[in-house]
């Protein structure tokens, strides 16, 4: 033994070596809901996911934003996004912005561990300017798309390209479904990776975003559901699934499967109007109700002890930064508004979170909401809570969608109190009955606002048009 390890011992503080890091994988699904996994729904076929999760540790208050970009700007910075100028809503094609680049991302922390790092899927995170873009902010690799949405098959937002292997447009790909090339491209990464360094791949998936679009094989595993969107949209979730299972095979067959960790999470609640499921929750995709906000996800794998199937500790987006740092042998950063559960979580006990802000939307136009505020069991809703509201099953009654109604109720109260422990559907407002806990939290509230960075929202640039590149989505206008 050296005596560097031995000193080590001896402070007790032996490090990780390179080659003891896990393998870290964090797959992010778009816009999947709560009710849209077979370990809660049944009529889900996701196979893959369902063995992953019930031998893994099932989050039941992982809480998410209720957007793509807000949510990621918390995965990867550990920062919420009134922290960042992202809370107002996802990032627009031509808008000249991004995350502040003066924030640190969770890919360029584990570089410093020894990490290498790759990405595959979705950013939204901004891509004005090639700093903003993930191979100048921590990631080896890239093969994905910029935006938001795009054709899964064409790769195309708006009429013009957006696909990219590295930084240069992959043209090539026209025709193949994007589940299919990014497990392939992990499958890769995972054949070719030199073991002698820890991996981490961020993959997070295009589906089940809109467009809802998946080969028709997928779509003909759900003979029963009669509803056209939904039963294609379950498609998409088994196609993901088939994805997450492929990844999880290379791990195996390359032998990196034993010391793997993984996170899944949603990135929010399932969007209602096309085809999501939040169920019981109420609410979805948009709004601060717990069906837009408390997200599907779990963990696998390296370094957790199963003490339970399920932990019931409070856990936000902006947490799972420094939770995957923790678990690869890193020290966390204090300045950051995420704190480490990786202890709490791999020995199941109680969460250090007590309180998080849902969000603090100070933007205009349109105004949904999106003030709002947990502390203990307490949640605490300020002003519209974003539609759709109401509590939904899956669309299954009418074979078109148009004729299946969804409830839009205009924010008609503008306070609204829950006690989310005994009340997580909330069914029964408090605010009326318990003005005291209402100006508690509101109190709480007005602490955070006054760190608030405000919304940085600003119109589209001409600049962005991408003829003037090609015809791809190209950074290099801001
Ligand atoms: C990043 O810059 C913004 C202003 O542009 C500032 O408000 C914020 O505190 C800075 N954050 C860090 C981590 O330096
Ligand atoms: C890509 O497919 C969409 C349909 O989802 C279509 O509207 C668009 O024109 C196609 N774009 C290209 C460049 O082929
Ligand atoms: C696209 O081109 C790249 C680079 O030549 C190649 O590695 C890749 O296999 C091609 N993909 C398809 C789907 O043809
Ligand atoms: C998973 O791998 C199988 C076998 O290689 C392949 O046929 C299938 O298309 C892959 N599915 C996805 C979603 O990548
Ligand atoms: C893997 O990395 C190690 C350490 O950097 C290096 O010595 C070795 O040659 C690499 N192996 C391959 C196959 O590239
Ligand atoms: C959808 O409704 C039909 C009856 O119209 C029923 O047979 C089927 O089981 C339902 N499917 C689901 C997934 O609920």
């Amino acid at each position: 033994m050296e005596v560097r390890q031995l000193l080590a011992l001896f402070l007790c503080v032996l490090p990780l070596s390179a080659s003891q890091r896990p393998n870290i994988v964090f797959i992010v699904a778009d816009d999947l809901g709560w009710n849209d996994v077979g370990f809660r729904n049944p009529d889900m076929k996701t196979p893959n996911i369902d063995k992953l999760a019930t031998e893994g540790i099932i989050f039941e208050n992982a809480y998410v934003q209720p957007l793509c970009t807000p949510s990621r700007t918390a995965f990867m910075s550990g920062m919420y996004p009134f922290h960042a100028g992202t809370q107002h809503a996802t990032i627009l094609h031509a808008q000249p912005v991004c995350v502040p680049l003066n924030y640190t991302f969770l890919p360029q922390e584990l570089k410093r561990l020894g990490y290498a790092t790759h990405m595959i899927g979705k950013w939204h995170l901004g891509f004005c300017k090639w700093e903003c873009t993930p191979t100048y902010r921590g990631f080896d690799t890239f093969f994905g798309y910029y935006n938001g949405a795009e054709d899964y098959f064409n790769h195309s937002v708006g009429g013009y390209l957006d696909y990219r292997d590295n930084e240069l447009p992959a043209r090539n790909y026209s025709g193949e479904y994007s589940a299919f090339t990014f497990a392939q491209r992990a499958v890769d990464i995972i054949h070719r990776h030199n073991v002698s360094q820890p991996l981490f791949m961020y993959l997070p998936y295009q589906n089940v975003h809109g467009p809802i679009e998946v080969p028709k094989k997928y779509e003909d595993m759900y003979p029963n559901v009669y509803n056209d969107g939904r039963r294609r949209y379950n498609g998409m979730v088994s196609a993901l699934d088939e994805a997450v299972g492929n990844v999880t095979k290379a791990l195996k067959d390359r032998g990196l499967f034993e010391n793997t960790l993984i996170l899944f999470t949603t990135d929010n609640g399932g969007l209602i109007d096309l085809y999501g499921n939040n169920w019981p929750l109420r609410g979805g995709k948009r709004t601060i109700w717990e069906g837009g906000t408390r997200g599907t996800s779990f963990m696998y794998g390296a370094g957790l002890q199963k003490i339970k199937t399920t932990y019931d500790g409070m856990i936000h987006a902006v947490d799972w930064k420094p939770t995957l740092v923790s678990a690869a042998g890193g020290s966390t950063e204090t300045t950051i508004d995420g704190m480490s559960h990786w202890d709490s979580v791999r020995y199941g006990l109680p969460s250090s979170r007590t309180e998080f802000i849902y969000n603090i939307d100070d933007f205009e136009v349109p105004i949904e909401g999106h003030a709002g505020i947990r502390v203990g069991d307490y949640k605490l809703i300020l002003g519209y809570p974003g539609r759709s509201d109401g509590w939904a099953k899956p669309k299954n009654t009418t074979k078109a969608d148009a004729t299946e109604k969804t409830i839009y109720i205009k924010g008609d109260a503008p306070v609204h109190l829950f006690n989310i422990r005994e009340d997580p559907t909330e069914h029964n407002d408090l605010a009326q009955q318990m003005p005291d806990m209402v100006a508690k939290l509101r109190a709480r509230f007005e602490e955070y606002k006054k760190t608030m960075v405000p919304a940085n929202y600003p119109k589209q640039d001409h600049a962005a048009d991408p003829r003037k590149y090609g015809n791809v989505w190209t950074p290099g206008w801001c």
